[in-house]
């Protein structure tokens, strides 16, 4: 198999917070990922914009660095020169001062894509794009994005909207969730909408639930006072879960286009229940002899922020009536684990009289790691001795199925930088989609702040609070194990 790598046209990306965790771990590395793939034009540039004093040297040295600490076995040499050479940087502080801003106005270019990445705390979002446009520097064709956490609640996020709609049109924002661009989150997509065979069972009548893991070893280390004041539900239900049980949920679109895509997944998001306080749980690790728990990682030993959440979720509509979702995720849980699971009914009438033999067939999509989908069906069990029944995987995993191409597939940020240079929304989030989701996270948290509820103890290395078991032993179902 070849991979096709179509190069993108040429771009300027200022990157605001280049001196960054974000900027330094995946934005910088990414591209330089793709520009070894071939993808990047060598007349692009990708110019660094922060706080920090530094000039074009020294950012080149802070990106090499990043690169030797992020991409031990990448290419030095003359690839990393020519990369290099793509670079520039300006000392811009969003807050005060004209200086940089004229600066990086004068290094704009005519007749090439202008992208401008906002890898910087959500409070100056509103800040860069009003001066991106009072100094001239965006134009109509230029593209912004946008890094969660996009709002706490659905008024700053409605404020944050109406601040960027000011600026810039909805077609210019490209709202980021990093899980969107994951290889095995499209190929979601590609599951459902590429194959019969799937899609006529996909509904209430065939499916008895669906459970939707996103475990963590790491723990909330060095990002306790974001993490504080966030929790898993903001963190990650209300945005990364909420994309996968979107794709999941949604009728087809007409087209792989960004509009019909994203009409189909706001549909499901408007379609979801409130979830009352029962089919919730939410969870703190806590400290071990040797490892600090959640209270002391995020130094507020009164916090009442869940590290690990739990809840049933119904979307209220023809397809899906009777088939609930369970959601889970956590941080400093068993593995690192990421799998969606749809568990399918059991067959109307059985002919065998080996009932005890009898297992679900279940369908498991794993995002990371081992990527890979495994499909789990009944069989004959061999030999002699009458008919009993054992269930087998159809298994796939796509590092087998790709060989060495598996190696070159994008990571997730990479991906969606290229997606933001070619146009294409379809990976991004819309601003009346991210709404929706805030409406029906807002009155969930409401709804514990104002009972004042604790998250229940869990101990790190396991699979969660004992109280999340029940939360589906109650309705005669078991969560997957947790495990790599
Ligand atoms: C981020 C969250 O959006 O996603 C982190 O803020 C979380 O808390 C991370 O650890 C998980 O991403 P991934 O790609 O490692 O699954």
């Amino acid at each position: 198999m070849v991979s096709r790598v179509i190069p993108v046209e040429v771009f300027d990306l200022v990157i605001f917070g280049a001196t960054g965790d974000l900027a330094r771990r995946k934005i910088l590395p990414g591209l330089y990922r793709r520009y070894l793939a071939g993808q990047v034009p060598g007349e692009s540039r990708i110019i660094g914009a922060a706080r920090t004093e530094l000039d074009s040297a020294g950012f080149r040295d802070l990106v090499a660095q990043a690169i030797a600490e992020f991409m031990p076995s990448a290419p030095r040499g003359d690839d990393l020169a020519a990369f290099l050479a793509l670079l520039d940087y300006v000392s811009i502080d969003a807050a005060k001062g004209e200086d940089g801003w004229r600066t990086l106005a004068g290094l704009m270019r005519d007749g090439v894509v202008r992208a401008f990445y906002f890898s910087v705390a959500p409070s100056l979002f509103g800040e860069l794009a009003e001066k991106l446009h009072t100094h001239g520097i965006a134009n109509a064709e230029s593209r912004i994005v946008v890094e969660k956490p996009f709002g706490r609640d659905l008024a700053t996020a409605r404020a944050l909207n109406a601040t960027l709609a000011s600026h810039f049109e909805e077609s210019q924002i490209y709202r980021i969730d990093h899980y969107l661009g994951k290889e095995t989150v499209q190929n979601l997509m590609a599951v459902r909408f590429a194959n019969i065979l799937f899609e006529p069972l996909w509904n209430s009548q065939f499916i008895d639930h669906v459970q939707i893991t996103v475990a963590e070893t790491v723990g909330v280390e060095g990002r306790g006072s974001y993490y504080d004041k966030s929790g898993a539900m903001r963190d990650m239900v209300q945005n990364h879960l909420m994309q996968l049980l979107c794709l999941i949920a949604m009728e087809p679109p007409f087209h792989f286009d960004p509009n019909a895509v994203r009409d189909e997944k706001l549909k499901v998001i408007r379609a979801l229940q409130p979830v009352p306080a029962d089919d919730i749980v939410r969870g703190q690790y806590h400290a071990t002899k040797t490892a600090p728990g959640y209270l002391q990682d995020s130094e507020n030993p009164e916090s009442r922020t869940e590290s690990y959440i739990a809840l049933k979720v119904h979307v209220a509509n023809w397809r899906w009536k009777g088939t609930p979702f369970y959601l889970r995720t956590g941080k400093k849980l068993r593995a690192r684990a990421s799998e969606i699971a749809i568990v399918f009914k059991e067959p109307p009438h059985s002919i065998f009289d080996d009932a005890e033999g009898w297992r679900e067939n279940v369908l498991v999509i794993r995002l990371q790691p081992n990527e890979g989908m495994n499909l789990s069906v009944m069989i004959k069990e061999p030999g002699p001795g009458g008919m009993r029944l054992m269930q087998v995987p159809l298994d796939m995993s796509f590092a087998d199925a790709l060989g060495e191409e598996a190696a070159d597939i994008p990571d997730a940020y990479e991906r969606l930088i290229m997606d933001v240079i070619r146009g294409n929304q379809t990976l991004f989030m819309r601003g009346d989609e991210l709404e929706a989701a805030w409406a029906w996270t807002d009155p969930i948290i409401q709804g514990w702040e104002a009972r004042g509820d604790r998250p229940r103890g869990y101990d790190q290395g396991s699979s969660g609070p004992e109280d999340a078991l029940m939360l589906m032993h109650r309705d005669g179902r078991r969560w997957r194990e947790i495990r790599e």
